[in-house]
């Protein structure tokens, strides 16, 4: 067990050197061929390692989770309630998989609580350790990597130099002799429109208080995008949010624009599900630099919008669209922009800022770039201040002022609307998508 933690850790050390890298998987899977796998929890990232371990030919034995009785089995291995943990021998390994280091650690405390002695590795790691070697010579082949799999793999979260290299090939992307643009600022959301078919109550833009319902036309927005693409050395995606995405009135011209600009990994939008996309939009969703992500708002709805989702759904499926489904049931509440009395001197908000998960949620809406949702939905609202280096209008500068601002923007500790949130500490659970006002029905 010991040499299977210590070849995890020489790959955390060495993920860029991929030859290595995939010595380092051969041997792990030798060694884990001797254990007892078991996997905890059984969600998204639970179902992939036990894939991923099949094309080894090494097979899980059980899963743990909490909603044990709900899940019975996965792919025919069975799922037990976390006390059983008690029960592992000391011949098995049980494969911790969750994405956030938080929820990582939980499942790490809650498995040693019940069986202090119980041997653990870190699914993730071991996930994308056993990709390596298929992935790399996807590349070799000259075959796109699938960035499905890269979003579960962690690659958001975490560099990998495969996808890195493949999305710089696919892109376009060319090395640039004494390049001084910025390499800090790497991706960014665009705000389409403020527009919406729901108005959900804790929303992170607070759309159902925005007033601006035009939609940013087509030719604006791909030069803004351009710009900010042209004015950094790399950015790895750039991401389309609103209000709803698929509300604008040329989305699939603006997808397909976006798809042009050199420079640009992948691009990836959002979408509510709500507004059934044409079948021009879904041919252009197929294009391997593209990603779709669906929020979850199928327990919240009913009606004509929830018979929309499920068409959306239907649709996609028919057409093979692929799409990453995320089945949030809880959001976090930070909505408000009052004081917050633990969030005022320099140090509190440092650290406010560097422990919170969207302070790098780069928004531009209508030519201005802003640090986080938080900050620009205050803004908007009036309720905050709009600030020089937090805030960047970049109609108004060129690509040489803009890129060293962007390096400096990057590079923020915090930002004055740290002030006014509940993020990172006080904001509390509420139950994902709840509507404003009467129960939605279209
Ligand atoms: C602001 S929405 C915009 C795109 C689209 N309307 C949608 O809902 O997917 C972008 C993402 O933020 C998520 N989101 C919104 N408010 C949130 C909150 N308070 N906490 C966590 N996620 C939130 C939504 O579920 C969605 O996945
Ligand atoms: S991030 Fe993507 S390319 Fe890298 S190992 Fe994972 S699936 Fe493969
Ligand atoms: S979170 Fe809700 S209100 Fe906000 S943009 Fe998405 S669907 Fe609209
Ligand atoms: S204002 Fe600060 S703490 Fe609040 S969401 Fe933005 S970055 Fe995070």
């Amino acid at each position: 067990m010991r040499d299977c933690l210590s070849i995890i850790e020489e790959f955390k050390k060495n993920q860029n050197n991929i030859e290595k890298s995939i010595e380092l998987a051969d041997k792990i899977t030798d060694k884990l061929k001797n254990y007892k796998l078991a996997v905890y929890p059984a969600g998204v990232n639970g179902h992939l390692i036990q894939e991923t371990l099949l094309q080894y030919n090494i097979r899980v034995d059980k899963f743990f989770d909490k909603n044990y009785n709900k899940i019975v089995q996965v792919n025919g291995v069975k799922v037990l309630a976390p006390d059983e943990i008690e029960q592992c021998d000391d011949n098995t390994i049980l494969l911790i998989c969750a994405n956030l280091r938080t929820r990582y650690d939980f499942f790490f405390e809650n498995a040693k609580k019940i069986n202090p002695n119980i041997k653990i590795l870190n699914g993730e790691m071991l996930n994308r350790m056993l990709k390596y070697s298929n992935c790399f010579n996807k590349f070799k082949n000259n075959k796109q990597i699938n960035l499905y799999e890269c979003e579960h793999c962690g690659f958001e979260k975490q560099y990998c130099p495969i996808a890195t290299m493949s999305l710089k090939k696919f892109a376009n992307h060319k090395e640039l002799p004494n390049d001084t643009r910025s390499d800090k600022f790497d991706w960014f959301g665009y705000i389409v429109s403020q527009t919406c078919t729901l108005k959900c109550k804790h929303c992170c833009e607070q759309v159902a208080l925005l007033n601006d319902k035009g939609f940013t036309p087509v030719e604006e927005l791909v030069k803004d995008v351009k710009k900010l693409a042209e004015s950094t050395k790399w950015l790895i995606f750039v991401e389309l949010i609103g209000g709803e995405p698929f509300l604008h009135p040329n989305i699939e011209e603006l997808i397909t624009e976006l798809l042009k600009i050199e420079n640009i990994g992948y691009i990836k939008s959002f979408t509510n599900a709500t507004v059934i996309p044409s079948d021009e939009l879904c041919e252009i969703m197929k294009n391997p630099r593209f990603m779709l992500h669906m929020s979850n708002y199928e327990n919240i709805l009913s009606g004509k919008l929830l018979e929309n989702i499920h068409k959306t759904r239907e649709k996609l499926k028919e057409k093979g669209v692929n799409y990453l489904f995320t089945p949030n049931f809880e959001w976090l509440d930070f909505t408000g922009y009052e004081l917050n009395p633990n969030q005022t001197d320099e140090q509190s908000l440092k650290k406010a800022f560097n422990d919170c998960f969207i302070s790098n949620c780069n928004r531009v809406y209508k030519g201005v770039l802003y640090r986080c949702p938080h900050q620009y939905s205050g803004i908007q609202l009036g309720k905050l201040k709009k600030l020089p280096i937090e805030c960047i209008d970049i109609h108004t500068m060129d690509k040489e002022e803009l890129s060293a601002k962007l390096q400096e923007f990057a590079q923020l500790d915090y930002i004055d609307a740290c002030k006014y949130c509940k993020l990172p500490y006080d904001a509390k659970p509420v139950p994902a998508g709840e509507q404003l006002g009467e129960k939605v029905h279209a």
